[in-house]
């Protein structure tokens, strides 16, 4: 590549990170959590989610879970900018369906949404589809991602932390971008060689081996419901109060003791997210649980 094309490249990178702004985790975040579902992923579930992926995936289900976040700015997706999130009333350290997502209008609203469309349409391939089920399997897989991070169950009065201007570091930005990325970035240049997949495999050696006992409830949900987003986004605002929002309030300089600290948390929710993403998507692809339904 010459200098100036890479220029040209690094600096477009950098107008796409400006523009991405602070709504979700960022990319790296979402990548991990859709390439760890991947590996837990059944046969047909493998099948019935590669027939749904863009060519440009290249049958990656990764490559597509930061979508949500490159089109909800543009004029025809701003509705969707709300399903990312279900914040609480200020101070609020818990989280009610009916009072944190009127209308089914927020993250976990639209979890239910995105799996009942990709349900009905493989119980019964030969009605009608009246939804983009490629979009379903897109936005499923993201907001799975986006209702891990605890500050996508943050205060209202604040933006989920995005109001929160902190330093981290000596960086300025605010404490829902630290969340989303800066924790996230900080690792890969301290523990992995800025490499995303060194922190993915380590994530998934720490799944076989740290977290194996869990993963099984990690993943299950109550009353043979196929997806059961709502003590994700309980965990999450107990998550908000006790380490995000925790010794962070406006003005203060975040750096080793805070990343440290919080840097467990954001692994664990990455790896939480990755299990759930692909349970969810076995129950709802693969033949176990509609018959254990019937
Ligand atoms: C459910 O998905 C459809 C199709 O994308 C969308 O029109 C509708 O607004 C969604 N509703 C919720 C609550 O997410
Ligand atoms: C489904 O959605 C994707 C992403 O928006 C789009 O590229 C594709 O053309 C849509 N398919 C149909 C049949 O509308
Ligand atoms: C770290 O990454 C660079 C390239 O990105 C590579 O050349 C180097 O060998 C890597 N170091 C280790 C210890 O893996």
């Amino acid at each position: 590549m010459g200098l100036s094309l890479r220029m040209w490249v690094v600096s477009i990178l950098m107008l796409a990170q400006l523009v991405h702004g602070a709504l979700s985790w960022g990319d790296d975040g979402h990548y991990a959590v859709c390439k760890i579902a991947q590996g837990y992923l059944e046969e047909e579930t493998v099948v019935a989610v590669k027939k749904l992926l863009p060519e440009s995936a290249n049958g990656e289900l990764a490559a597509v879970c930061s979508w949500p976040d490159e089109i909800k700015k543009l004029p025809q997706w701003r509705w969707t900018g709300a399903l990312h999130f279900a914040d609480t009333p200020d101070y609020k350290c818990n989280y009610e369906y009916s009072r944190d997502c009127p209308k089914d209008w927020c993250v976990t609203g639209a979890i239910f949404n995105y799996t009942n469309q990709l349900l009905s349409a493989s119980e019964n391939s030969h009605s009608i589809v009246h939804y983009n089920l490629t979009e379903a399997l897109m936005f499923l897989s993201h907001y799975m991602g986006d209702i891990h991070q605890p500050l996508h169950e943050g205060f209202l009065g604040d933006l989920g932390g995005n109001r929160v201007k902190v330093n981290w570091y000596n960086q300025e930005t605010n404490l829902h971008r630290v969340w989303d990325d800066m924790i996230i970035d900080s690792a890969l240049a301290k523990y992995y060689n800025s490499s995303l997949l060194l922190m993915i495999q380590s994530l998934q050696a720490k799944l076989k081996y740290g977290w194996s006992n869990d993963v099984r409830s990690w993943g299950s949900c109550q009353l043979n419901q196929i997806a059961c987003p709502n003590p994700y986004a309980s965990e999450s605002i107990d998550l908000a109060c006790k380490y995000a929002y925790k010794d962070a309030a406006a003005g203060t300089t975040l750096g080793d003791d805070y990343f440290h600290s919080r840097l467990p948390i954001v692994e664990k929710r990455i790896a939480q997210g990755g299990i759930r993403l692909a349970a969810t998507l076995n129950r709802i692809f693969s033949g176990k649980p509609k018959l254990a339904r019937a």
